[in-house]
């Protein structure tokens, strides 16, 4: 079993935040936010990620703006990470920008991605990025709002997106092959726990998992119907690198690498899988001793 660690706690605490304080954070958290960012860790180790901190200025509406959904009530500052590189953009994106995501949440800081696939050249042009700049979401952040209407306004706004059901481990996990879904064993449970907890666009959660020769495949569902068709459809990339970082930060020590291994197309044994997965990374899971 995995201990239980304020980082582990925090994966599984972390919810979208959509009514803030509207004062902004201090100058020493605001900080705290720079020093997560610059020793957030690549999925490829090639591509290059930036991210540009800004405060939400007034009148600002982001959602309508960045070509997101919903309604995100007084936040006061919001990044724009963005990659460069030849693979896997959307995939990293993901892994890079969830562990700002649930370090910041065991800050006690509220967060909310803003999906920005369907404008991302928009997006480029308004921020100055790069034409060959990647950029999927945005994230929102500051103090969570504590008043009673703001709780129940961001429980409200769950519910509305569907959030406050997440797909049971039993749904989303198979065992051998892929002919019936199973329950996790208990060393994996924790592990596909944290990536049951990952947000994801619409709340889609296309992530589906493998278990196999202590192998942990994970697939994503392709032309996911909460995503929509057009551009929007590679959330299922990015969402999957989410789940993949909320794995990584499950088993998280002191001097220990997680090593993914991407897997493409033509990469020889890949399990074999319904045609509307699509097969995006493995992890090889020590045995404990
Ligand atoms: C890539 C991405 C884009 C998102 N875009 C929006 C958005 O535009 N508006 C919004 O209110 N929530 C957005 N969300 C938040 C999701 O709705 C939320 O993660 C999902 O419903 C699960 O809820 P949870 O984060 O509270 O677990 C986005 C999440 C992701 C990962």
């Amino acid at each position: 079993m995995l201990p239980h660690t304020d980082l582990y706690q925090a994966i599984l605490a972390r919810r979208s935040v959509r009514r803030y304080e509207t004062e902004s954070l201090d100058e020493a958290s605001l900080a705290q936010v720079q020093e997560i960012i610059s020793h957030v860790k690549p999925l490829v180790g090639g591509n290059q990620f930036e991210v540009l901190m800004r405060d939400v200025g007034a009148g600002e509406n982001l959602v309508k703006d960045l070509g997101g959904y919903g309604r995100i009530v007084s936040p006061p500052h919001y990044l724009v990470p963005h990659i460069l590189g030849e693979a896997h953009l959307a995939e990293d994106l993901g892994y890079r920008v969830q562990q700002i995501a649930v370090r910041l949440t065991a800050l006690g800081i509220g967060s909310c991605y803003i999906g920005a696939l369907r404008r991302e050249d928009e997006v480029r042009a308004r921020f100055g990025l790069p034409d060959a700049a990647r950029i999927a979401a945005f994230l929102i952040f500051g103090k969570p709002s504590r008043t009673l209407g703001g709780r129940t306004f961001n429980r409200m706004i769950r519910a509305v997106s569907g959030a406050s059901t997440k797909i049971s481990a039993e749904r989303i996990f198979f065992a051998g092959t892929f002919e019936a879904p199973a329950s996790p064993p208990a060393d994996i449970a924790p592990l596909i726990e944290a990536a049951r907890h990952a947000p994801s666009a619409v709340n889609a959660q296309p992530w589906r998992f493998l278990w196999r020769d202590r192998r942990l495949y994970l697939f994503v569902t392709r032309g996911n119907r909460r995503y929509g068709a057009g551009p929007q459809e590679q959330y299922c990339f990015h969402d999957g690198g989410i789940a993949m970082a909320n794995i990584t930060l499950a088993l998280e020590r002191p001097g220990k690498q997680v090593e993914w291994t991407m897997l493409g197309r033509t990469e020889a044994h890949i399990p074999s899988h319904p045609p509307d997965l699509h097969p995006m990374a493995r992890l090889l899971v020590e045995q404990k001793s």
